[in-house]
């Protein structure tokens, strides 16, 4: 049920606005109020006058009309809602979503709100596939953004494929699981999740690094977060955007990456899944190293650095109850998993296959194993936050366990 919930409907211009006075019949069934935005294009498929008799509320449309302003400014529209849906949401509002416009009411609701956003995209199949789109659909999920479809099916255009708009049902549903107030079984937990790569300076202009995306640690803070606890996430140099919801310290070196954690204080739960550059420069240049002629390249000598998951394992009162560390391996994954648990001194290890065939670095999808003192559980290759909503289940399903039950979990 919706009773309560307050949905504002952004109504763009595809074939698929139609659907879209079904979704407010839907809607309205299940106890919400529905308040309609419709962009100059949308208003080509169905009327303002439509949109308002079946939402029983006036229809917003033009930005700098004097009654919307003087009524309810845009800010004020963005925000007195509990969720706002685009649907249909077309390649076009994606784009300006993706790209941060403010150049109509629509696009200006969506870049003020507070609020969650969920978009059903409906739209031609090669408009869908099209780099452009899959792009902006990326980034606007990385935002946060939430989506429901397209499905696959006969077109308007008289193609096939994915791009047909969910139905009104579907739609319903997702906004529905959306807005259900979600479970936060680690309400009151502290963690720390470290990420991405980390950049050992060289020299001012030079650094040693690696290819780590952040993806998987960053899903993992969300996960957390989303489950309820207060998470910090610490973050090596990545080009995705910070999670929202959660803190995030950015760092660079590993050394600021060990010092970030530990200023985090008291946490009960750490996550290790930055890629931490094992060496670092032992004594980095303070100004950029010129090549000389004549003389043989300069060598660079290394110094460890420290073991980030290894210092937060180390028994005594700081440590965390659980602490959950990383493997990376091309060969005898489990085995050196294994190995490698008890070396660190962690709780777990989510140990992952990183061989170039596999395109763990930089993809999408992980394969991996949990390791605990109780054995060997192999997952199935999943997305990157399905591994994470899995991890961060499974850190829940520990916490709510007596102590002794970690060898039946
Ligand atoms: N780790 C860390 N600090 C380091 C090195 C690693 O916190 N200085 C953590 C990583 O975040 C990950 C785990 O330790 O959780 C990985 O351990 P590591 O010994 O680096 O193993 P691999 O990267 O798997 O590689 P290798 O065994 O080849 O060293």
């Amino acid at each position: 049920m919706l009773k309560g919930k307050r949905i504002l409907l952004i109504v763009a211009g595809g074939i698929a606005a139609f659907k879209s006075l079904e979704l407010i019949r839907r809607l309205r069934e299940r106890g919400a109020s529905v308040r309609c935005v419709l962009t100059e294009a949308g208003a080509k498929f169905v009327t303002p006058l439509s949109l308002q008799a079946l939402s029983e509320d006036r229809v917003y449309s033009d930005m700098f009309s004097l009654t919307d302003e003087s009524e309810m400014g845009h800010i004020q529209l963005s925000r007195d809602a509990d969720l706002l849906v685009v649907a249909p949401a077309t390649a076009n509002i994606l784009a300006r979503m993706a790209g941060g416009l403010a150049d109509d009411l629509a696009a200006t609701v969506l870049l003020a709100t507070d609020k969650p956003v969920l978009a059903a995209p409906a739209m031609n199949v090669r408009m869908w596939t099209h780099a452009a789109t899959v792009a902006n659909v990326e980034t606007l999920k990385q935002r946060g953004i939430h989506f429901v479809g397209p499905n696959d099916g006969a077109m308007a255009c008289n193609e096939f494929g994915p791009g047909r708009m969910s139905e009104p049902e579907e739609i319903a549903d997702a906004i529905e699981e959306l807005l259900a107030p979600a479970e936060q079984p680690l309400a009151g937990k502290r963690a720390v999740v470290t990420s991405g790569p980390t950049r050992e300076a060289i020299d001012p202009v030079r650094y040693i690094s690696n290819h780590s995306s952040g993806k998987q640690g960053h899903a993992i803070a969300s996960a957390l977060a989303a489950l309820g606890a207060d998470v910090a996430l610490v973050s090596g140099p990545v080009s995705i955007a910070d999670p929202p919801g959660l803190r995030t310290v950015h760092v660079d070196s590993a050394d600021q990456m060990l010092a970030a954690c530990l200023a985090a204080g008291r946490i009960d739960i750490a996550v290790c899944a930055a890629a931490v550059a094992d060496w670092k420069a032992t004594r980095p240049s303070g100004s950029k190293i010129k090549k000389k002629a004549g003389t043989a390249p300069p060598s660079l000598e290394l110094t460890p650095n420290p073991d980030i998951l290894a210092t937060l394992s180390k028994p005594g009162p700081q440590r965390p109850a659980l602490v959950v560390g990383f493997a990376a391996e091309t060969e005898n994954l489990v085995a050196n998993a294994i190995d490698k648990r008890q070396r660190k001194g962690c709780d777990w290890i989510v140990a992952n296959d990183v061989s170039p065939a596999v395109g763990t670095f930089g993809g999408e999808r992980n394969t991996v194993h949990l390791i605990s003192a109780s054995g060997v559980e192999d997952w199935p290759t999943l997305a990157k936050g399905e591994v994470a909503m899995r991890l961060a289940g499974r850190i829940a399903l520990h916490f709510s366990l007596p102590p002794k039950a970690e060898a039946a979990e």
